[in-house]
């Protein structure tokens, strides 16, 4: 299962940061694709803030990897797009990654076989002056995820903050 979603504005797309978070399963991984400036970064801080993330949320372009402690647990925020092989990375510890709350990853197409595997995959595309995010299951988990997305939407049906649904 997949679907589309209309991101007119960046008050959109966190609001759809904040729908991720609030139905997020008790650890995953995303990752988020698209060109250059289609919205990564801006959805992943929607996320970590939604998730109680308060200073700063840094770009990690050259750090390749930032960290930050939760309330419960801890999420993980890494940008790819610096990597030209996927061997680069066994210098970062990703291994230390599993099973951690959240791990969000742009350009993951760049990380090779060394990053965990994904529960859902999200594509985001410039389209018009805003955005479209394609959402897409990629384990039972992920599916859940989606489906729990799907419901909160439901529950807030009049609010025109919460993204709406294009296919
Ligand atoms: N729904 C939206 N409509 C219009 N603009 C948006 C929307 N969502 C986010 N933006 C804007 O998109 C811009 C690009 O964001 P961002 O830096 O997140 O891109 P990126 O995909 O991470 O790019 P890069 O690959 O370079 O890291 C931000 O300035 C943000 O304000
Ligand atoms: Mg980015």
């Amino acid at each position: 299962m997949s679907e589309a979603l209309a991101l007119a504005d960046p008050a959109a797309t966190e609001a759809l940061g904040r729908a991720l978070a609030a139905t997020a399963p008790a650890s995953a991984v995303v990752y988020l694709q698209g060109d250059l400036g289609a919205g990564k970064s801006f959805l992943a801080r929607a996320m970590l803030r939604a998730l109680g993330v308060a200073g700063t949320v840094k770009s990690p372009t050259y750090t390749l990897v930032e960290r930050y402690a939760l309330d419960r647990g801890e999420a993980a925020h890494l940008d790819l797009y610096r990597i030209a092989d996927g061997a680069e990375l066994e210098f970062l510890g990703l291994d230390e990654l599993a099973g951690i709350r959240l791990c969000l990853v742009e350009w993951p197409e760049r990380g090779g076989s060394s990053l965990p595997p994904p529960d859902l995959r999200i594509a985001l595309a410039v389209s018009g002056s805003g955005r479209m995010a394609r959402l897409e299951q990629a384990s039972p988990a992920g599916a859940d995820w989606l489906d729990a997305v799907a419901s909160y939407r439901r529950l807030r049906p009049t609010s025109d903050e919460v993204p709406r649904k294009i296919s």
